[in-house]
């Protein structure tokens, strides 16, 4: 896939998060390994929007909110060293794309610069995880 060129000013940022997201996001769930994700140290943080169904998991994210898993190396066990980058999931109206369980999928690097869009691989494996007691509307944290 091919990003556009940058023209006049920097590459172009199409990431689906703020990049001061680290000060509105609540971070959602405690620093874990991660053998799903390419054996990466992660952090997750949800926007304010998405942060109360991710945890209570009693009601569906509305729509635009964003779950977002920000990725470390393995040997950065506090996730306090740089960030390899994102791998982010924003909710879809209702119904509008069944295919990829109403979320929009992205994968971003270190850069901010969009990896993939909807890459089959990241809903595929959330289908088979994204349902209780192991995930939630196809979030994947065991709770
Ligand atoms: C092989 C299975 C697998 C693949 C492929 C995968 N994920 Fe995940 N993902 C998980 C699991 C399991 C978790 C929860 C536990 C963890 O963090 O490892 C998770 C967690 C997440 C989270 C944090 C919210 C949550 O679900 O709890 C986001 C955001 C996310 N994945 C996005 C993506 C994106 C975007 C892709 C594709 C680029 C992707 N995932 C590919 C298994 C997968």
């Amino acid at each position: 896939m091919w990003a556009v060129g940058a023209c006049g000013g920097g590459a172009e940022d199409t990431s689906l998060f703020p990049a001061g997201y680290a000060s509105s996001y609540l971070q959602v769930r405690p620093r874990r390994s991660s053998p799903d994700h390419d054996l990466n140290h992660v952090l997750v943080f949800a926007d304010p929007a998405a942060a109360e169904p991710y945890q209570m998991r009693d009601h569906p994210f509305p729509t635009g909110a964003v779950v977002l898993k920000e990725e470390h190396d393995l040997s950065d066990d506090t996730c306090s060293g740089p960030i390899k980058g994102w791998t982010v999931m924003v909710k879809l109206a209702a119904g509008s794309s069944a295919a990829t369980l109403d979320w929009h999928w992205q994968k971003v690097d270190a850069g901010r610069a969009v990896v993939t869009d909807n890459e089959p691989r990241c809903y595929a494996c959330h289908t088979s995880c994204g349902a209780p007691p192991d995930g939630y509307l196809g979030t994947c944290s065991a709770p």
